[in-house]
């Protein structure tokens, strides 16, 4: 038996975090604690909410004294923590509220688990699960693409674990500060670790602000399509079930204090991306080809954006055997389905429905 404190499992990666841990290990008691901004939607767990292994919290992180509260009431020896503010745009207008959350949020946890944990550290574990934005950008040396020799299509640098940290916004910045925090109470304490930075993930349940599920659902309304700059940024793209299968491993069988990259050794330019997302969704439309690329608009590029990431996860692999199962195109075309099959879900978010969820379910309960 196991009492795991999830943060923000209402959130996009949370949920399928959630969803696993709960259905995998029926014998584990999965407390999903989340704040419900306008990220947290409860809806994304539908399927799962009445399990007797499963109990949600509505709670914020920051607040110490109802967290340490939690954590006594249920005797949490594991914590996967993903509570944050996710979305660079919205870290560039609001930083405050992503220093607050991500960076004194996790202090909170972090400090929750030393009162409750320190006289006894055997079989706890605080798993901090970060970005590969930490790591700052890299360079576009092969702008066509095409394997370079020993490298990625893009380029033959990589993040690994050993890469600096070199944040430029203001969401990345708040990662890695609450990174530093994570490794400070393992070094200092002697408080049980694990932190893992990932690349982009996509798949059902994103918040319609970030690039897949937005344009997917711009394609469907004939809405334009909003490209920074000239669309050459690249990003690695990870299916958000492989993400949760490696959090699942190495939260198990991750050396403690110890530090994965997780990534899809698969980059693409954003530009190249949106052209794959309406031949994509045109086609399960069953609108003809190239009907919809006019939707595409070049607008003023975002602030310090980082021009390339690409996470070399061959540690993970070579140590604890995970490697992502999905090819994209295939990914994408599942994901692409699940937003046009899901349409109530999505109108539910954009007009903003969702947030009553939690007071029609779980106010009275
Ligand atoms: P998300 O924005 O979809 O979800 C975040 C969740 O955290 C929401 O449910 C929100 O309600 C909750 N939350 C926010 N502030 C809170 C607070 N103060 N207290 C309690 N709950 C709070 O984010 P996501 O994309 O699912 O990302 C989850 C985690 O994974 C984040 O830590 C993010 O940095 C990291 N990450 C994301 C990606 C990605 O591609 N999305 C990649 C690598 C790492
Ligand atoms: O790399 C991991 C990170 O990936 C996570 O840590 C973040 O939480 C997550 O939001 C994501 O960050 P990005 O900024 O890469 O994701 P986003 O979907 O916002 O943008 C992907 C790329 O597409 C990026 O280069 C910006 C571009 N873009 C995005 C939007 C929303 C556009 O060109 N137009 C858009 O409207």
């Amino acid at each position: 038996m196991r009492n795991i404190l999830i943060t923000g499992g209402a959130g996009f990666i949370g949920s399928h975090v959630v969803r696993l841990f709960v259905n995998k290990y029926p014998n584990y008691n999965i407390i999903n604690l989340d704040k419900l901004t306008y990220a947290g939607n409860l809806a994304n767990l539908k399927d799962i909410e009445n399990k007797p292994n499963y109990k949600f919290i509505k709670a914020d992180i920051c607040d110490f004294d109802t967290i340490l509260k939690v954590f006594k009431e249920n005797k949490i020896d594991g914590v996967i923590h993903l509570a944050a503010e996710s979305h660079v745009d919205r870290s560039i207008k609001d930083p405050f509220t992503f220093a607050n959350t991500n960076v004194m949020g996790t202090l909170s946890l972090l400090q929750a688990a030393k009162e409750c944990w320190q006289e006894d550290f055997s079989n706890k574990l605080f798993y901090h699960i970060s970005t590969d934005e930490v790591y700052g950008a890299l360079e576009l040396t092969n702008p066509k693409g095409g394997n370079e020799p020993g490298g990625g299509p893009f380029g033959n640098e990589f993040f690994t674990e050993e890469t600096k940290y070199n944040p430029h916004s203001p969401y990345s910045a708040a990662k890695a500060s609450s990174d530093h925090f994570v490794r400070a109470f393992h070094d200092t304490y002697g408080m049980p670790t694990l932190v893992t930075n990932c690349s982009n993930n996509y798949g059902p349940y994103q918040f319609p602000e970030k690039l897949i599920p937005l344009f997917v659902n711009n394609i469907r309304h004939k809405k334009p399509l909003p490209v920074y700059g000239k669309g050459e940024n690249v990003r690695d793209w990870l299916y958000v079930e492989d993400h949760a299968r490696a959090i699942d491993i190495i939260f198990h069988k991750g050396k403690i204090g110890d530090t994965y990259n997780i990534g899809g050794f698969n980059e693409w330019k954003n530009i190249d991306i949106v052209k794959l997302l309406i031949k994509t969704t045109d086609k399960l439309l069953g609108r003809k080809e190239g009907e919809d690329d006019n939707l595409i608009t070049y607008v003023t590029d975002r602030k310090g954006h980082d021009l390339r990431y690409a996470i070399d996860s061959t540690k993970l692999k070579r140590e604890l055997g995970w490697q992502p199962s999905l090819q994209f195109e295939q990914g994408i075309e599942k994901t692409v389905q699940w937003y046009l099959d899901n349409q109530q879900w999505m109108e539910n978010v954009t007009s903003g429905d969702y947030q009553k969820y939690y007071d029609d379910m779980y106010k009275n309960r």
